[in-house]
């Protein structure tokens, strides 16, 4: 045989001696508690490693085992490696005579696994050479099989879980091998150190349609996933309009409404808003009946003006002057400056200080987003706390809800002068006042002593907060009154 194919085959035979299903599981899904494994272990085992090699003849197939002390199953026809070698050199498939042999590989102390082995037969200077020459180099076919001894929904479910969520293997494709009576998953991690686990194929014996079918759902290929990331600014821009257009509050009000109508509405272009609601449709933001209307979904209903969250002031933010800084990145990255204040002239937070229309909307975008920051209160131990202290908490959404957690504890807010005038007045901010009277008796000196320590706190000197300039009096004051009761 072909000595890549030798060494191919070689390297197979040692992944097995050197695996077990314990230590596979640990590489492909690193996540997992060693707690976990044992669980997983006790459902699913490494069950094959499989291999594609060219014999000249079927003959150098049997001689290469023999010299290993192997030997191999009946053939069978492979339907499905053939299939991926007929799409990946563009080849038909009467053409690729691939075939399936089972090799038992016996293990020191350990039951036998199997190598699955793949042949096409390629005769010299045969046109099927490419694909041995393609395939020795990228070893595309090698994988690995894990296999769930008693065939059952939940644990076929539960482990296509683990293994999607839980790592860096993607669903890729999968199926029912009749000729088997098996329901296979497969998942892919291109970039994994073995080429034997870049492909890792689940089986189980049995068919489970609704299961394969969302396996197949979820496999998109890399090509379409980067699509999908680079067309991210035309998503941000749809959700941006539909916000200016305050079009999730039209469709609500209007549950009926076709695009027509939801374009009167809107004051907007018939055409152009039914490509809008289109395309929203395709992202999940909307769904579109048979009859031409349109229903939020549960992303839709979060654009609404009385959403709890209401996410509508974030998509303004982000589709608009973030979105025009965004544009100016590439400066960002080749000058190391932040490419708002190069564009519109100053750092946002000055920028937006001056207009109070954006400060307000921004303001309102972190305090909705900080809804969902919410469960902070649930995780943190807060027993025992009488002080917590929000350094740049906005209009104090976090704040309040850690307060509500925590009745007993007083609240200290800092934040920029225009943005604590935002902030909605509860008792437990009567200290702020106590920290601005405060204020009024620190020297410059003073505050610029606290500015400095304040940079030298943050370790950068470019940082917004660490800029004795950008800090005002007020948080100056605020930061050293706290350090001081430390
Ligand atoms: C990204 S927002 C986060 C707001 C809030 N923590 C939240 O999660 O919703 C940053 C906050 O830092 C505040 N900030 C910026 N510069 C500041 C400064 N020099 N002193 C005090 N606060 C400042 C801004 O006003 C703004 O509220």
């Amino acid at each position: 045989m072909h000595p890549a194919d030798e060494a191919r085959l070689d390297d197979a035979i040692a992944f097995l001696r050197q695996t077990d299903t314990t230590a596979l599981l640990a590489e492909i899904v690193p996540e997992l508690s060693s707690e976990d494994l044992a669980e997983i272990v006790k459902t699913c085992e490494l069950r094959h490693a499989a291999v594609l090699v060219f014999p000249e003849n079927s003959g150098e197939i049997d001689d290469a085992l023999a010299r290993r002390g192997l030997t191999a199953e009946e053939p069978k026809p492979s339907v499905v490696v053939k299939a991926r070698l007929a799409a990946r050199y563009r080849q038909s498939l009467s053409e690729l005579d691939v075939q399936i042999r089972r090799v038992p590989v016996p293990l020191e102390g350990r039951r036998p696994l199997m190598i699955e082995l793949f042949t096409l037969t390629v005769a010299p200077g045969s046109p099927l050479t490419a694909i041995a020459d393609g395939e020795r180099e990228r070893n595309d076919e090698a994988h690995v099989a894990l296999a769930i001894g008693q065939p059952d929904r939940m644990a076929i479910s539960a482990m296509r879980s683990i293994l999607s969520d839980h790592g860096w293997m993607r669903p890729d494709d999968g199926g029912y091998n009749r000729r088997e009576g098996n329901t296979v998953l497969y998942f892919r991690d291109a970039s994994a150190r073995n080429h034997f686990v870049r492909r890792v194929e689940l089986l189980t014996s049995g068919y489970y349609p609704a299961i394969i079918d969302a396996h197949r759902r979820n496999s998109v290929p890399a090509a379409k996933r980067l699509l999908t990331l680079m067309t991210g600014a035309w998503a941000t821009q749809a959700i941006h309009v539909a916000a200016e257009l305050k079009l999730a509050d039209a469709i609500a009000g209007q549950p009926e409404a076709t695009a027509a109508q939801l374009a009167e509405t809107t004051a907007s272009d018939v055409d152009s808003l039914t490509r809008l609601l289109r395309y929203l449709a395709s992202i999940g933001v909307v769904t579109q009946s048979r009859r031409g209307t349109f229903e939020l979904t549960e992303l839709g209903r979060l654009l609404r003006i009385d959403a709890d969250p209401a996410l509508r002031p974030l998509a303004l933010l982000y589709g608009g002057p973030f979105y025009e800084s965004f544009g100016h990145f590439l400066h960002s990255v080749r000058t190391g400056e932040e490419a708002f204040d190069d564009h519109f002239g100053e750092h946002h937070f000055e920028y937006f200080a001056k207009r109070p229309e954006l400060s307000e909307l921004f303001d309102t975008a972190m305090a909705s987003s900080a809804a969902m920051f919410g469960a902070v209160a649930e995780v943190v131990a807060l027993d025992g706390v009488n002080r917590i202290v929000d350094v740049a908490g906005g209009t104090s959404p976090l704040l309040r809800r850690m307060l509500a957690a925590a009745p007993r504890a007083r609240g200290v807010l800092f934040d920029r002068p225009h943005v604590l005038d935002g902030a909605r007045p509860k008792p437990h901010f009567s200290r702020r006042t106590a920290l601005e009277q405060q204020l009024r008796l620190w020297s410059d000196s003073s505050l610029a002593l606290a500015g400095e320590r304040l940079r030298q706190a943050t370790g950068d000197s470019r940082k917004n907060y660490g800029r004795a300039e950008t800090l005002t009096r007020r948080t100056l004051l605020a930061l050293a009154q706290l350090a001081a009761h430390h």
